[in-house]
């Protein structure tokens, strides 16, 4: 009797990593089940979660369930993915309206809106996100918040040159009074971005007040390339929990 009590438990870590990977599969599969149809102009996202919507869309077009797609990839990651599922990809260039952008999120709040680029593809996501007729959030129920910036970083692109003069005042702005801020570390070296840019994470200890300034007042300066505070933007939500999937509009 002992020896089978012993044998018997599965280590928890374990279920706990596959069933979020389930929950990402489960959003990322439904994104495209739900809003893709053939002809459309796709927007890729960048991260764990939209992997899933980018492998769905890549089952989609070799079973011929879809046809005559083209996706526009928001990081190299993505780009290199789609690729390596014969998607055929396309960008703003020729195709400056998308049908349909998925993409996951760092933060979601109960007006939709969104901290993005804790993965670093923020610029790409936003360009590419706010040129759809559609935006469809992909996330799992850990993402959603009562308000912006309190689980982690606000990451904000920023060019190289004289990146500590660009942390300076990024810290006098009055709509972000208090935050800490840290340029991303790649081993020892800045993090650079698909676009050679750096990042620098805003990290807060309350949620932002006022989003909106914030992100004017952030982007209005020089040496500033985009935030990730992706306000307005979002059509719909799907999220997965331990509950089920469910769709926020
Ligand atoms: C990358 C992003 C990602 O969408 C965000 O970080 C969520 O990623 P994940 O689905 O891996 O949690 O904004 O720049």
């Amino acid at each position: 009797v002992r020896r089978s009590r012993v044998a018997a438990p599965t280590p928890p870590a374990t279920i706990a990593m596959a069933s979020v990977e389930e929950l990402k599969k489960a959003t990322g599969y439904k994104s495209v089940d739900d809003h893709v149809t053939s002809g459309m102009v796709v927007g890729l996202g960048t991260g764990s979660t939209a992997y899933y919507a980018v492998e769905r869309l890549g089952q989609k077009l070799a079973s011929g369930e879809l046809t005559d797609i083209v996706a526009i990839p928001t990081s190299i990651r993505t780009k290199e993915q789609a690729e390596s599922l014969n998607i055929p990809l396309v960008s703003l260039d020729t195709h400056p309206v998308l049908d349909v952008a998925i993409d996951g999120a760092d933060e979601v709040d109960g007006d939709l809106n969104l901290v993005k680029g804790r993965g670093g593809a923020l610029l790409r996501e936003k360009m590419v996100e706010v040129s759809a007729k559609k935006f469809v959030v992909i996330v799992d129920d850990t993402k959603l918040v009562p308000g912006l910036g309190i689980s982690g970083a606000m990451p904000v692109e920023v060019t190289p040159f004289c990146v500590d003069f660009t942390v300076a005042r990024l810290l006098e702005l009055g709509s972000i009074a208090g935050c800490t801020a840290k340029v991303r570390d790649d081993g020892g070296k800045p993090y650079v971005t698909d676009n050679d840019n750096y990042i620098v994470d805003l990290y807060f200890t309350e949620p932002i007040a006022d989003a909106v300034k914030a992100g004017e007042e952030i982007n209005a300066l020089v040496g500033v390339v985009e935030h990730g505070l992706f306000l307005g933007m979002t059509s719909e939500v799907i999220v997965a929990g331990a509950d089920g999937v469910k769709v926020i509009k």
